[in-house]
């Protein structure tokens, strides 16, 4: 008979926060039932207020998920069939999914093996050689930025617009600027596991375009500016009432939030960092002046083997991301092999991610350092 875990530290637990803010989410929620107003509304309109605001961005557009984010923003830009988009295979499937939505061509560059991000020199090298790149969209995995400087240069050179997927960064700074207010538009989620989630699907565009937001403010709503009169084909992207209202309490929280996320990471530096074991942990360069921690993410030797030993320990873990864009079955087309971009396909072999987020207690991550080093010097302490 095998022995419980002594405890049980999922990689998210939601449940924890939602209790600490119960009695506020329940008095919005009801707000938006006396109001009987579901679609769009004045939660949507201050939401958005609020997160420009939040996201150092002149406008922000609330949209219906992230993935729709992505979408609609290259829509703004007028990428379409023929135009080819450069961006990176380690992220999230709707990065490059919705470029293909649009109708144009993902073209992948390799990361940069410290930082999990698009390398800057690759991708100004791609964008001086090819110019049918029409967008540049670097992803600030994990809550870190970027290295925005070169990128925007590149791409003022080559004259493309640069789209930042932002889903994971909320809050997050290159050299003190938000990110979603440094590119030409910013991409949001908010999928219940980001620090920002809401009760359901939820995105937002920001920029600091003013015909740029207006474009998107119609292209949500079928395109349609006046009321049944539509100047071109958008889709049905509109933010709900009640995930505005959700989303507006907890942002009242996000900062202490993610200030506990940061310690976090803080502690587990202190509990793993120097400690000869097999493993790297994350590095934060110095233009990320705010990383928000959105995901801690280890390199590991023999990781699923760890994963296993965690996960029996009852310590939830995950593979952020398995198998690169380039790789993926439905990219088959766009030519790549195995080796084309290999620093992409070394860190799907060796990511981890560990439980970061903020009710967690230091008990907690020490009980998580102490079964990773238990995994590499054998026997339980
Ligand atoms: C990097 C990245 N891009 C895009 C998305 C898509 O967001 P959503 O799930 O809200 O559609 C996500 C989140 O899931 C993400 O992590």
């Amino acid at each position: 008979m095998t022995t419980p875990p002594p405890r049980r530290i999922p990689l998210l637990d939601l449940k924890a926060q939602y209790q600490s803010i119960k009695s506020e989410l329940m008095e919005a929620v009801e707000r938006v039932f006396d109001s009987q107003q579901f679609i769009l509304g004045p939660d949507v309109a201050q939401l958005e207020k609020e997160l420009a605001e939040y996201c150092g961005a002149g406008y922000a557009v609330g949209c219906g998920s992230g993935t729709d984010a992505l979408y609609l923003a290259l829509r703004a830009l007028d990428v379409g069939p023929g135009d080819e988009v450069l961006t990176v295979p380690f992220t999230f499937f709707a990065t490059a999914g919705a470029i293909t939505n649009v109708g144009a061509k993902p073209v992948f560059t390799d990361i940069d093996p410290a930082t999990f991000n698009m390398d800057p020199a690759q991708a100004c090298e791609a964008l001086r050689r090819n110019p049918r790149i029409k967008a540049v969209l670097p992803v600030h995995l994990y809550g870190a930025c970027a290295d925005l400087d070169p990128i925007l240069e590149g791409a003022r050179r080559a004259g493309v617009a640069v789209v930042e997927d932002a889903a994971q960064a909320i809050g997050a700074e290159y050299r003190g600027k938000r990110a979603g207010s440094l590119g030409t538009l910013g991409c949001f989620s908010f999928f219940p596991s980001k620090n920002l989630g809401g009760a359901g699907e939820g995105g937002m565009i920001t920029t600091n375009d003013a015909a740029l937001a207006e474009r998107l403010r119609a292209l949500r709503v079928h395109g349609s500016k006046v009321r049944y009169y539509h100047d071109e084909v958008g889709t049905n992207s509109r933010l709900d009432s009640l995930q505005a209202a959700v989303l507006r309490v907890k942002l009242r929280h996000l900062d202490e939030w993610t200030q506990r996320r940061q310690a976090h990471a803080e502690l587990y530096g202190a509990l793993l960092g120097g400690s000869g074991l097999p493993i790297q942990l994350p590095r934060v360069p110095d233009y990320a002046t705010r990383h928000v921690r959105n995901q801690y993410v280890i390199r590991a030797a023999r990781r699923d083997e760890l994963r296993e030993f965690l996960g029996a320990r009852g310590i939830g873990s995950e593979v952020y991301y398995p198998l690169p864009l380039h790789a993926q079955k439905c990219f088959a087309g766009l030519g790549y092999q195995a080796g084309s971009f290999p620093v992409s396909e070394a860190a799907a072999l060796e990511v981890l991610a560990l439980p970061v987020y903020s009710e967690l207690t230091e008990d907690d991550l020490t009980y998580v350092a102490e079964s990773i080093r238990a995994f590499y010097e054998g026997g339980l302490r």
